[in-house]
């Protein structure tokens, strides 16, 4: 057995950011209790997951993982495994009853709780927490030792949009805004940290609403872009029905605000938004576009798109393709749509089978590359602001960093200018990123 100077810790995150960020405070209080984080839970005596239910794919995952996690139980007795996430407050203590090599169960407000349930765990308690509201002590200000250049900072957690084929309403509660002075705190200690850019993250960021001062979401931004060291913010995710002239100003406005939305549109047939409860219609919607675009015309946009819900006709699924031709997107997630518990589209007629939900889900894949290959090319010749990253994942002696809009350029510089401002003119537009070259005259440009 580990001794108790040397006890590791490995957490798997699934999912969305959010599980991301809770990924990275529980890395952190578990620092605290003396445990290292490893990459290879076979190295570990305590495995924490934290795990996504918004579909039923990354749910399966789950399953999957925690059934291999058996055999290492057997192997090391005195190994601690926890369950977190959105699995673990949808399934609650029917987990332990069903897999009795769980030590702990915990829902995404039971985050803070994590040392106590390891320490009670460690003295053989089984327990689930999975009370959904404010955690009972302070959140507090968890900032990892080494974050990087990049990090997020969550701005409120839950939603109350219940869009019909959604689980995150059950599974995250209502919405609840952290407070302003907080936020900012969080944001300070990241940027003593090193931190440069901050991506500030909600379910939906636009319905933000300080619960000390009364500060809306184009508030808040503001008050972050004063952070001085800061460089970058970004924020996700926008709903359209909310997206107000105060955001769209901020974006125009605040020169730390980055030019970057993620909007996303989930059906461009109006049958199927209102069957989805999206609150807006097809024109609203290119509506908002319109606007955003009118007062912030290089911002890049991102878009969430379903294939397949119950009842999509042929004809609805063209009005999907025909957004992305419309909108032109830079960024665009899609998935198949999949049953979840407590939903009301789990409960609709018109289920689609996995082929034609397969077959809909590769079309409309293969137009998004069309167009973003095709917006990235015409990316070729623009000057861009790059906050150098590191070395490219592929290609010697290419660095790579993101520009405004969030697009990947690779270019060859030399890897002392990792975490540095640079501009570069873009060469060439590929599918998934764009080449550049460093503009000599900004070697020194730093902010
Ligand atoms: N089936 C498929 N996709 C879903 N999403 C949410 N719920 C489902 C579901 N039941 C997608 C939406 C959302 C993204 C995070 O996941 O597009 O924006
Ligand atoms: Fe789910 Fe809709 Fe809320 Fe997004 S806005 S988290 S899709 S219910």
């Amino acid at each position: 057995m580990a001794s108790h100077n040397d006890k590791r810790v490995h957490i798997a995150t699934f999912g969305c950011q959010m599980n991301a960020y809770d990924s990275e405070r529980m890395a952190g209080m578990m620092a605290h209790m003396g445990y290292t984080p490893v990459q290879n839970p076979d190295q570990a005596d305590l495995i924490v997951l934290n795990t996504c239910s918004v579909r039923r794919r990354a749910e399966e995952k789950v399953y999957s993982y925690v059934g291999e996690l058996k055999r290492l139980k057997r192997e090391k007795p005195w190994l601690i495994i926890g369950v977190g996430g959105c699995v673990a407050q949808q399934e609650g203590y029917s987990l332990l009853r069903r897999l009795p090599h769980l030590d702990f169960v915990f829902g995404p407000d039971a985050v803070t709780s994590l040392p106590e349930l390891v320490t009670q765990a460690l003295q053989g308690k089984r327990q689930a927490r999975t009370q959904l509201g404010p955690p009972p002590g302070p959140a507090g200000i968890i900032v990892p030792a080494d974050p990087g250049l990049r990090a997020m900072v969550t701005v409120m957690t839950g939603c109350d949009n219940f869009c019909s084929y959604c689980v995150v309403p059950y599974v995250r509660g209502r919405e609840r805004s952290r407070p302003a002075g907080e936020i900012l705190d969080e944001v300070a200690a990241l940027v003593a940290a090193g931190v440069r850019e901050i991506t500030l993250l909600g379910q939906n960021v636009n319905s933000y609403h300080d619960p000390d001062g009364g500060l809306d979401f184009a508030g808040l931004l503001a008050r972050v872009n004063d952070v001085e060291g800061l460089w970058r913010i970004r924020f996700t995710t926008s709903h359209p029905k909310d997206l107000g002239q105060g955001l769209i100003d901020a974006l125009a406005g605040l020169d730390k605000v980055m030019e970057q939305m993620h909007l996303p549109a989930q059906s461009g047939s109006n049958r199927l938004l209102k069957a989805m409860n999206r609150g807006y219609t097809r024109e609203q919607y290119l509506e908002q576009v319109r606007r955003l675009r009118e007062k912030v015309p290089q911002v890049a946009l991102g878009s969430d798109i379903i294939v397949g819900f119950p009842g999509e006709t042929q004809k609805d699924f063209e009005q999907s393709l025909s957004l992305l031709s419309e909108v032109r997107y830079d960024f665009l997630y899609s998935f198949k749509y999949s049953d979840r518990p407590f939903t009301k589209a789990g409960r609709l007629e018109g289920k689609l089978d996995e082929d034609t939900k397969g077959s809909r889900l590769v079309q409309l894949q293969a137009l998004q590359r069309a167009i973003g290959l095709e917006e990235h090319q015409a990316q070729a010749g623009r000057v861009e602001e790059l906050l150098v990253e590191g070395p490219a994942k592929h290609g010697q002696g290419l660095m790579s960093g993101r520009s405004r809009a969030g697009r990947v350029v690779n270019f060859p510089g030399p890897p002392e200018l990792a975490g540095r401002l640079v501009m570069v003119r873009v060469t060439q537009g590929r599918e998934n990123s764009l080449a550049g070259e460093l503009l000599p005259a900004t070697g020194e440009y730093t902010a």
